[in-house]
Formats: structure tokens, C-alpha cells, sequence
């Protein structure tokens, strides 16, 4: 007999396994399907969310006790849809260890921190446009004053990283330099945990990284903004946004090291970076992890002049840019994201299309995977949820794609 069961939705419990919510990814606020119910939150949102039935899996959870089941079938596809899926191997159960790390403290899931991330996004934008306003208006700024902030994304980075680094990466034309700033804070933060940095260290890196181009302020607008590649006269005007930026922060009286960071995050390992062309030797930690972190923001966010790289491209462009990067720091730096981070396009083995919904944790080829899309039938799918990390799974990623040749639009939807 099948463990799973359709419940009424006011049934659910924590300890639970769900299995399957009812209605559409669209209609419902998680970003998986499937997931040991294990914060109260969940249910209450689930609730609010209008769905008033579940599936649940009681090999994988707890059993339903105090009520009599809405239905015992086994779980369906969505009725009347057409579901051009391979068969899909058994699900081995969780071992109780898995179980216990979805309960673990601390990890939060990554819906709830999207929550969480775009109420920093929204501060975090108008605490740097206005730093940019005292800036024109020929005032100083503190790096004090935006210590509460970065304690705030550095927060959001510990409980999941990928929440605000995906949702900072969604920028319009109008707020990028604003959104810039906290992504790259975010950024770099995840990759001081990574790279192993101490508080200190960690605490100059999220900073940093917020103030990094505070020196754009100090740019004619109609070069700062203007809708096209930049030719090389106004190129060579922007290079002085970094000088510019560390000038204002040391009379701001910032730390050596944020300074650093404003000053050298456009150098490379080669030399062929600006403003002073350093070579490796002579570039900081904190500048190699700003050069990093800086150019995926850049090529993954929507600019005046060109489409966003889908993110798992941008890695794969990135590793392949020889004498730019600190390869150690990059390499960590691809640990830190994943090589298919959160909304990456990727095509996979049986066919089909998918966005990354959760980074993988153990391999990071292997992520939780939202399938949306035949290659055989060249059409759109009902949507399904697929853990290319379980073991019993057979498919796998072949490589990332393009979203614009395809001509998907809104990607998001399927993660946001
Ligand atoms: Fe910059």
C-alpha cells in the first residue's frame, strides 16, 4: 500500500513529510514541493496560501492520527495534465541523520529567507542611494554608518546564502548601482565564510563590498547612466571611480581595508587591471575577493547596455578568464555560490529544461532542480520538483543554457 495520502491541509503537522502541495508552483509559496515539514511557519503559510489539501509521505514523516484522510490513493500528477516525465526511480527514505540536519537550527529555509532578503534589498538599496547623495552633495560618509546594515546581510548570508545573493542579482535599470553594492556585500561575505576568514577579516569584506563603487557617485551622470557601451574616453573616465571611491572613504576615516577594497577591485592577477595595473604580489586578499565577487554582480544583473548572463554561464565564463582571478579564490568562490547557483537555467539528461531551486549541498552538480520544459516536445510542462542529489535519481545536468535564446521570460516565477 502507498504511504502517500492526501490530507486536508489543516491536518498537516510538523514531522510530517510532504510530498505534494495541490494547485500550481505558481499558486503556492514554496519553492519545493516536497520537504520534512519541520517550522510551524510552514503550515501557517501553507494555510494562508489557500491550499486546503496535501499529500504527505508517511514512510518519509510522521502518519496522520487524529483525522481520517481525505484520500488514499497513490499520489498523482496533477489531474487532466500531461506529464511527459520518465518514470522516476523510488525515493529511498531519509536516514534519520538526513532528518535531523532539515531540523538543524539555523538552516532556514531558503522560501523564508527570501522573505527575509528582499526586505534588505529594499533598506540596503535606499541606505546607498542615500550615501550617494552625500557624497554629491560633498559630504563624507562613515563606514559606521552602515554597520547595522551588513550585520543584517551578513545574517541573511549565515541562516542561506543563496536567498539574498539570488534576489540582490534581480535588478532593474534604475537601482543596479544600489543593488550592486548589497549584492556584492553579500558576495563577499559567503566567500569569507568559505575562504575561512576570521570575524575581523569577514567583517572589512561585507563592508567592503557595500562600499565598493561608492566612487560612481562622483561620475557625470550621463556617463554613469548612459543606455550603451561606453567608448573608450568615458571607459577611461569611469576608471577613476575607484580612486575617486577610496578617496572619499579614507576621508570618511574607513579601515585600511575597506579602502583597499574601493581602490583595487578592478585590478587583476595579471596586470592588467586599473587603476594602477598591480601585479599579483601587491594585491590584497580582500581586493582579489572584490574582483571576484564585483564581475559576477556585473555580468549576471541586468545593465543599460546588455542582458544578464544566466549564472551558472557566468561561472563557467568566469573559470575560463585566464590571469584575471585569484584561482584559489575563485575556486572557493564557486564553492561559496555553487557552480549551478539559485535560478540557473540548466539542460539535463533526460531532455528537459529545469531552473535551480536550491544549490547543491553535498555536490554542487547536484542541485534541487524545478523541471519546466520538454526538449522532445519543444513545449512547456507541468511543472515538477526534482533532487538530482538523492541517490535513487537518474538525471542529471548536462550543462547550462541560455535563457534569452530561448526566449523564456520571468524565470524567476520559478524560483522567487
Ligand atoms: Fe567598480
Amino acid at each position: 500500500m502507498s504511504s502517500i495520502r492526501c490530507i486536508p491541509a489543516t491536518s498537516l503537522r510538523t514531522g510530517m513529510y510532504l510530498h505534494k502541495i495541490g494547485g500550481s508552483w505558481l499558486s503556492h509559496p514554496f519553492l519545493r514541493n516536497s520537504f520534512l515539514v519541520a517550522d510551524p511557519e510552514d503550515v501557517r503559510r501553507i494555510l494562508e496560501a489557500g491550499i486546503d489539501s496535501v499529500w504527505i509521505d508517511e514512510a518519509k514523516g510522521d502518519a496522520l492520527q487524529d483525522v481520517e484522510a481525505v484520500g488514499d490513493a497513490p499520489y498523482p500528477d496533477q489531474a487532466g495534465a500531461v506529464v511527459d516525465f520518465p518514470e522516476l526511480p523510488a525515493v529511498p527514505q531519509p536516514s534519520g541523520g538526513a532528518r535531523d540536519a532539515l531540523r538543524k537550527p539555523g538552516v532556514t529555509p531558503l522560501a523564508a529567507e527570501i522573505e527575509r532578503a528582499r526586505g534588505i534589498c529594499l533598506a540596503g538599496k535606499s541606505q546607498i542611494r542615500e550615501l550617494f547623495g552625500e557624497l554629491r552633495l560633498g559630504n563624507t560618509v562613515s563606514q559606521q554608518s552602515v554597520l547595522p546594515l551588513v550585520e543584517e546581510i551578513q545574517a541573511s548570508v549565515w541562516r542561506n546564502p543563496a536567498a539574498l545573493i539570488s534576489v540582490a542579482r534581480l535588478k532593474t535599470h534604475d537601482d543596479y548601482s544600489y543593488l550592486h553594492s548589497v549584492a556584492v556585500s553579500a558576495l563577499m561575505l559567503a566567500l569569507a565564510r568559505q575562504l575561512g576568514l576570521d570575524a575581523e577579516q569577514a567583517r572589512l569584506a561585507g563592508i567592503g563590498g557595500l562600499m565598493h563603487d561608492l566612487g560612481k557617485a562622483f561620475m557625470p551622470l550621463d556617463v554613469l547612466n548612459k543606455p550603451g557601451k561606453l567608448t573608450d574616453e568615458e571607459f577611461e573616465i569611469m576608471k577613476t571611480h575607484a580612486a575617486a571611491g577610496a578617496q572619499a572613504l579614507r576621508e570618511g576615516g574607513a579601515e585600511a581595508g575597506v579602502v583597499d577594497i574601493a581602490l583595487s577591485h578592478h585590478e587583476r592577477m595579471d596586470g592588467r587591471g586599473y587603476p594602477h595595473a598591480l601585479k599579483e604580489p601587491d594585491i590584497s586578499l580582500l581586493a582579489r575577493m572584490g574582483a571576484v565577487c564585483d564581475v559576477y554582480d556585473a555580468v549576471t544583473s541586468i545593465r543599460p547596455y546588455k542582458r544578464p548572463w544566466d549564472p551558472a554561464a557566468a561561472m563557467r565564463e568566469m573559470a575560463r578568464w585566464d590571469g584575471h582571478f585569484d584561482r584559489r579564490i575563485f575556486n572557493a568562490f564557486v564553492k561559496s555560490v555553487g557552480i549551478y547557483p539559485l535560478g540557473a537555467l540548466v539542460r539535463l539528461a533526460s531532455e528537459h529544461l529545469a531552473v535551480v531551486v536550491e544549490p547543491g549541498v553535498e555536490s554542487l552538480l547536484k542541485p534541487r532542480v524545478r523541471v519546466f520544459y520538454s526538449l522532445r516536445s519543444r513545449e512547456k510542462i507541468l511543472v515538477r520538483t526534482l533532487d538530482l542529489a538523492e541517490p535513487g535519481c537518474s538525471d542529471s545536468i548536462v550543462g547550462p543554457e541560455n535563457p534569452e535564446q530561448w526566449g523564456f521570460a520571468n524565470l524567476e516565477a520559478l524560483w522567487l
